[in-house]
């Protein structure tokens, strides 16, 4: 499916549009399908498989502007990302080889290679940072992670439905105090993936089979209603 003609998700504000009379407001009916096309055929796209162009400058914008759409209880952005351009992917290829050598100094010279060449990847490349300090109101981090990961989501929405693909990247390296060092991380912060854009080079055949709402879903049972604690 090709959802860049299927799904043509302005950025410019399409509210104006419809004001001046040149676009038709969508239907309700129209709009929950539009969003199901978008959502439904999002994959995670493997930065192997992701090449240039990655958004523009104003592209990137639009993206992070979505990012700042996500629920966020007490309005505290317990998230933000940073930038890697490709002039500084050197440095994070660096972190990423020496996270592997301080993890495990047998590393074969082949997969230093490989955990190098994971910063060189993608386009565009943004590191999420989780911000888990103390703030007020001082919500739970577990909150706060929610608001990341509703950030990151519409993020990659965006990128979806401007015809990217993308996808994050994570593994031992986020925790290293060297990626910490390298992106300045504040008390309280943890980088937690990497988010990956560009132009898909190839799809993988098939999605995965995604679970069905009982398996996620249940009820609240009259013989569960006992709330005394011991
Ligand atoms: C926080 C986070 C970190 C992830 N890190 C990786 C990773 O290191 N490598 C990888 O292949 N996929 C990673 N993923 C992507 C998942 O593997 C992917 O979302 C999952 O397989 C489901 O596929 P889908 O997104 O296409 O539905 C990560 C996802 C999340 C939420």
């Amino acid at each position: 499916m090709n959802l860049k003609r299927t799904v043509a998700i302005e950025t410019e504000d399409s509210s104006a549009s419809i004001r001046s009379g040149t676009r038709q407001p969508l239907q309700d009916g129209e709009i929950f399908s539009l969003a199901q096309a978008l959502i439904d055929s999002r994959q995670n796209v493997s930065p192997k498989r992701l090449v240039e162009p990655g958004p523009s400058a104003a592209q990137l914008d639009a993206l992070l502007s979505l990012a700042a759409a996500a629920p966020d209880h007490g309005l505290l952005m317990p998230w933000r990302f940073i930038l890697v351009p490709a002039a500084q992917r050197h440095h994070l290829a660096e972190v990423f080889a020496l996270a592997l050598i301080d993890r495990d100094p047998g590393a074969t010279l082949e997969q230093i290679e490989s955990a190098r060449e994971k910063a060189h990847r993608a386009p565009l490349l943004l590191v999420a940072v989780a911000c888990l300090g103390h703030r007020e109101p001082d919500t739970p981090s577990l909150e706060r992670m929610v608001s990341m990961g509703a950030a990151i989501q519409n993020l990659l929405l965006g990128a979806h439905a401007l015809g990217f693909g993308a996808g994050l990247t994570s593994g031992q390296a986020m925790t290293s105090p060297r990626l910490h060092k390298l992106c300045a991380l504040a008390q309280g912060e943890a980088a937690v993936c990497c988010v990956n854009v560009g132009t898909v080079s190839r799809r993988k055949s098939a999605s995965r089979a995604r679970p069905l709402p009982a398996q996620f879903l249940s009820e609240l049972m009259a013989e569960s209603s006992d709330c005394s604690v011991q």
